[in-house]
């Protein structure tokens, strides 16, 4: 291991240099602090024992210089007896030990050997520290991984039940981003919404299968039972969603009408989530333009017409609008089931599982 030893009497780092080779450093010598830093430039050392009373720049300075400018370096200052509390000044400062002049060779053996252990253990520290970080934001990832599968599993057991909600969910979530897009809402909020509409119906996982298939028409028992889905839903993905309230708002509320005779809260107006006003015009549009079991479906025009009338009082006049400005083309539509995706996170929800 290399040693840099600075003094300015070539007597005392001779006796120095002759101790520390007989330990098995290969020694530097610089006999004032501007030499040391010139020879540390050259060539960074693991130790430095530096003197504190030299001409040009004294031992302070020099210390200050070394543990801003190359932290890995160890020094141990070498103090007379009267100068402890420099000494002392000398230790906050960084230095990891110092030696009282006049100096016994064994002292200085055991004070290297303990400064280098020091550094030993700062440097273990430091690296623990960033391997820990790096820990942290692996298992920040995993844990957002974990998220992000519970959540797929329930979708595939509902598709597994009914085939038609996976392409309707995926529908509803373009039509949802293109709305929301033509609202000029922050990219944040649109990932919210996507995410929020690939599994607003996730809650008929808990809906019966025979009601869930039904041709004919559905009993007024059935078709709360089918409504229920809302809240079946937000219950499965409550604690999944703690994270993404805005997602969560959705499963709850897509069904909520604007004039408050919607389900299951009967929310009126603004009280409903932007995000669940959004999608139930989405949503409404797409079940209008598919074939169901116990209906054919809905011309796009017919469709349009639906929203229009319903504006205001299901839905809110400016979603329309802003649905209608997204997919004006009327001969694309409706879209075709768009592929699978994986799910998003909202950016928010990934920050604060983070923090
Ligand atoms: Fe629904």
């Amino acid at each position: 291991m290399r040693c840099l030893v600075v003094d300015d009497e070539p007597r005392l780092r001779r006796v120095l240099v002759r101790l520390l080779e007989g330990e098995g450093f290969r020694c530097v010598e610089a006999g004032s602090g501007v030499e040391a830093l010139a020879q540390l430039e050259r060539e960074p050392v693991p130790l430095v024992i530096s003197d504190l009373r030299m001409p040009e720049m004294d031992g302070v300075a020099l210390l200050r210089e070394v543990t801003t400018r190359w932290p890995e370096t160890a020094v141990i200052v070498v103090t007379a007896v009267a100068e402890v509390e420099s000494a002392v000044a000398c230790l906050r400062m960084g230095a990891l030990d110092y030696v009282a002049k006049p100096f016994h060779l064994d002292e200085v053996r055991a004070r290297v050997a303990q400064a280098l252990d020091k550094r030993r253990l700062l440097q273990e520290n430091r690296n623990y520290q960033q391997h820990l970080e790096e820990r942290v934001e692996a298992q920040a990832r995993r844990i957002e991984e974990l998220f992000l599968e519970g959540v797929h599993a329930l979708v595939y057991a509902l598709e597994a039940k009914d085939g038609y909600t996976r392409g309707h969910s995926m529908r509803v979530a373009n039509y949802a981003a293109g709305t929301a897009a033509a609202l000029g809402l922050d990219a944040e909020l649109v990932d919210t919404i996507i995410l929020g509409a690939e599994l607003h119906d996730v809650g008929k996982i808990g809906v019966s299968e025979g009601v869930l298939h039904k041709a004919g028409k559905l009993t007024d028992d059935e078709y709360r039972h089918i409504m229920e889905h809302t809240v079946i839903g937000a219950r499965i993905l409550g604690p999944l969603m703690r994270d993404a309230p805005g997602a969560l708002a959705i499963v709850r509320s897509h069904h909520e009408r604007l004039d408050g005779k919607g389900s299951p809260d009967g929310l009126k107006g603004a009280a409903i989530p932007l995000e669940a006003r959004l999608v139930s015009v989405a949503d409404a549009f797409d079940a209008m333009t598919s074939v169901r079991p116990y209906r054919p479906s809905l011309s796009v025009a017919h469709a349009m017409d639906e929203l229009k009338v319903w504006k205001g009082v299901q839905f809110e006049p400016a979603i329309v609008d802003a649905f209608q400005r997204a997919f004006p083309e009327t001969a694309a539509l409706p879209i075709p089931t768009p592929q699978l995706q994986p799910l998003r996170l909202p950016v928010r929800a990934m920050e604060a599982r983070r923090a």
